[in-house]
């Protein structure tokens, strides 16, 4: 196994699902793990547990109250930078399908807060941080649920219409195209920055919604979901292996490069939405 001792790995959504094993897989490699969570017992309780499995103590819970809020991101921000003086690795997994429109506190649709947003501006309030640690990699966690989809550009948050599956589709294209654009602007300063898709998992996710979606998707989970720890296996290697040294952004999907469709390959709508992003981040960049 590939060491990374001395290397400094940040995971959102590290308490469960597929971002608990992602954060096993980087400790397992002998990084020095931050494991992001929103429920205080849950991120000290885990964080030790993958401490004492890995052997490796180096493992740090930090807790945010919920990521789709631009105050918390930029707080995480503002913890990352005090605390690690290097970020090498930046894996934004936290995310989540909203079945009906749900809006912040700040105002924000949640599925477009905490899918697309917030990676966005995370990443972005990190760059120099991860500059300064070239050479280092940021993946995001995104879907082949982003196939099909457009951007819409004029209606990020679903004002005009929304609809659970397609919110959540259209987060995962603009989180692709995000990597694309983060990509074309870090390439060059020694930070590569990717997507992937981990496969259909057999995690926690939808469950929020309960009733018949938590249900549904929790049975169609257990009949052809595949294991949390492969999928985070997948994503590990796109945040680490030395196979891909120079490679940015690219799609995998497990741990195959793939087109993406073609909305996610627009150069043009990738700047556009970088830009877009950056306003709604405002005044928090
Ligand atoms: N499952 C799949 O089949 C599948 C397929 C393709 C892509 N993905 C993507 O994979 C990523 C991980 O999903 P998963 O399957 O592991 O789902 P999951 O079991 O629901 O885990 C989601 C993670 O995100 C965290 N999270 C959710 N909302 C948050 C918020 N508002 N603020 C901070 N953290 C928040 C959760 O924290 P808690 O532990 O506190 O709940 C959890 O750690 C997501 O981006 C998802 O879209 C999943």
């Amino acid at each position: 196994m590939q060491s990374l001792k001395g290397r400094v790995a940040v995971v959102t959504g590290g308490t469960s699902g597929i971002g608990r094993w992602i954060a096993e897989g980087l400790a397992a490699r002998k990084a020095t793990t931050v494991l992001v969570g929103r429920s205080q017992a849950r991120t000290v309780g885990v964080a030790g547990e993958i401490a004492q499995r890995t052997g490796n103590p180096e493992v740090y819970p930090v807790v945010v109250t919920d990521l789709a809020l631009r105050s918390e991101v930029a707080r995480l921000a503002g913890i990352l930078r005090e605390r690690y003086p290097r970020v090498h690795v930046l894996v934004h997994n936290a995310g989540g399908y909203f079945h009906r429109r749900e809006v912040t506190s700040e105002g924000l649709e949640r599925t477009f807060a905490l899918n697309v947003l917030a990676p966005f501006l995370l990443t972005a309030l990190l760059v120099p941080r991860l500059q300064e640690s070239s050479p280092a990699r940021v993946v995001m966690v995104a879907s082949e649920a982003h196939r099909g989809q457009d951007l819409d550009l004029g209606d990020l948050q679903g004002d005009r219409e929304y609809r659970g599956f397609r919110a959540y589709g259209r987060s995962k294209l603009e989180l692709i195209l995000l990597s694309r654009e983060f990509a074309r602007r870090l390439s060059d300063h020694g930070v590569a920055v990717n997507a992937v898709h981990p496969g259909f998992v057999a995690s926690g996710f939808g469950r929020n919604n309960g009733g018949g979606i938590g249900l549904g998707l929790a049975l169609l989970e257990r009949l052809f979901g595949r294991s949390p720890r492969k999928a985070a296996e997948d994503v590990v290697f796109v945040a680490t292996d030395a196979s891909l040294d120079g490679v940015a952004g690219k799609y995998f999907v497990r741990r195959s490069l793939r087109p993406g469709s073609t909305p996610s390959s627009d150069p043009d709508a990738a700047l556009r939405l970088y830009e877009a992003c950056a306003l709604a981040s405002k005044p928090f960049l």
